[in-house]
């Protein structure tokens, strides 16, 4: 097909797509879903993992693939579906329609209209610095975009719209919320063109937004309660004159702000993510039961509230929303609120209640421990060998650890101080505490593939002296 008779296809799709798209709004409640990720070693099968989802009530679900097993079992249901292409697949879709036909064809054709795909994304936090991130595809992305909503209009298929999710940091300046503005490394590039397809083709721009995140990263400057849209604080933001009660709002508009600098100012937004952690390191605040389950309430009973409230620059706009996660992932790497997301934990059961139609009153929620970590900890902590895990794992962990030739484990060495007791077990906790506290600054984890622990307890014994990170 030729680039011109597609874009007439595209022209007078249009009127007919957006009549579709509010139509099936209206049948199903669909401004709550859940992400469901699979990064868990032992995690309920698909088959009962949707059964959960159902029972929770949930509208939506997200995947992070297109795992055709998880695509038949939601065949059938009321579930509206999220689908991802991985981002070391968005290169070659923008550089071949074939590819991206064959795309829809293998993991949408198959399994429409039985199962009710809605969104197709491409690629996650493609824009972002961090490990997802990754520069040489950020010239790929739209044109990716742009492919496979072509295959989507070609198999008639324009219910579905096409994304991609971007994390805070697409921004330079999100506060407050009328400063709002888009990085520069990026904003005419690539956001603009994802921006422009975005409104031509009635998408919406998703985005993971986590106020875990700011606050916690400055708990002494920014209220909890904001954050978890508690009590009845207010923010005004002097350039718009809008009032703020909680931080969510605040990061949306954000980028409400950003697009409308950009010449965008109908394009809806989902939040792909958003989420509390229930646990996490020692060194990170605020990561509780108590608070998740707060903020995923609140949030619920805020997306469920009629009419829309939406937000301070968008009222009465709804904004359907992803929660993060369905069950904790054991398997992910970084800190420790990265495994610790989930309403379910990783056998199934529930992290805490939470009624996902936001119609339980919250009296009516059993008590949760108060945990008192809502302040930044202060002291030295080591890293040493985790409970229960099993001396075959250490030796090989300990060959890793000290095999990178940085001196992380010199003092292990026959003769040297730390070399008694001769043991898996003090050997890996010395190399744990040692590689930690050197590398902790360029992102090192006290996580080890989950073989290692934080501990306030020194473990150092006579002349052998363990490093420590000092908070
Ligand atoms: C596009 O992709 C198809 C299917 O993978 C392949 O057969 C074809 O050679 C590709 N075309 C180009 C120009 O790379
Ligand atoms: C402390 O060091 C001594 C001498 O090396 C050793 O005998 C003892 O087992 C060590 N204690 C612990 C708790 O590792």
């Amino acid at each position: 097909m030729t680039t011109f008779s597609l874009n007439l296809v595209l022209f007078f799709s249009f009127p007919f797509i957006s009549c579709k798209h509010f139509l099936a709004d209206a049948e199903v409640s669909n401004k709550i879903g859940i992400n469901y990720g699979q990064l868990g070693s032992n995690l309920p099968p698909p088959k009962v993992a949707i059964e959960m989802i159902k029972s929770m009530k949930a509208g939506r679900v997200k995947l992070y693939d297109a795992n055709h097993e998880i695509l038949s079992l939601l065949s059938g249901t009321k579930i509206q579906v999220s689908i991802m292409i991985p981002n070391n697949e968005i290169s070659d879709i923008a550089n071949n329609q074939t590819r991206a036909d064959q795309w829809v064809l293998n993991n949408v054709v198959p399994f429409y209209p039985g199962t009710m795909i809605r969104f197709i994304l491409v690629g996650n936090e493609v824009l972002s610095y961090d490990s997802y991130g990754d520069r040489l595809v950020w010239n790929d992305l739209v044109p990716a975009m742009r492919r496979v909503w072509r295959s989507l209009v070609a198999f008639n298929l324009q219910i579905i719209r096409v994304g991609t999710p971007v994390a805070m940091d697409v921004l330079e300046t999100t506060f407050p919320p009328s400063r709002g503005m888009f990085r520069s490394d990026i904003r005419w590039t690539v956001v603009a063109p994802m921006l422009e397809f975005l409104d031509e083709s009635r998408s919406s721009l998703f985005i993971n937004a986590y106020p875990y995140f700011p606050w916690s990263a400055n708990p002494m400057d920014i209220n909890l309660d904001f954050a978890l849209f508690n009590g009845n604080l207010e923010q005004i933001d002097r350039g718009s004159g809008l009032v703020y009660t909680n931080l969510l709002d605040e990061m949306l508009d954000s980028f409400i702000f950003a697009m409308a600098k950009l010449g965008y100012t109908n394009i809806r937004l989902v939040i792909s993510e958003t989420g509390w952690p229930t646990a996490g390191d020692i060194e990170q605040p605020g990561a509780n039961l108590l608070n998740a389950a707060t903020y995923n309430r609140n949030l619920v009973k805020r997306v469920m509230t009629k009419p829309t409230i939406g937000t301070p620059a968008r009222p009465r706009v709804v904004v359907p929303t992803f929660i993060f996660s369905l069950f904790d992932e054991n398997q992910k790497p970084g800190p420790g609120t990265e495994r610790h997301w989930g309403l379910l934990r990783f056998d199934g059961s529930p992290n805490y209640q939470i009624d996902l139609t936001g119609k339980k009153p919250s009296v009516d929620y059993d008590p949760l421990p108060v945990v008192e970590n809502n302040v930044p900890f202060r002291g030295r902590l080591w890293c040493v060998v985790a409970r229960g895990v099993d001396p075959m794992e250490l030796q090989a962990a300990i060959t890793e650890v000290c095999g990178g030739g940085d001196g992380s484990c010199e003092a292990l060495w026959p003769g040297r101080e730390c070399y008694e007791p001769v043991s898996v077990y003090w050997h890996a906790s010395y190399a744990f505490s040692s590689y930690w506290s050197k590398f902790r600054s360029q992102g090192a984890s006290c996580h080890f593939n989950g073989l290692a622990q934080e501990t306030t307890m020194d473990p150092s014994n006579g002349s052998c002296r363990f490093p420590s990170v000092t908070f």
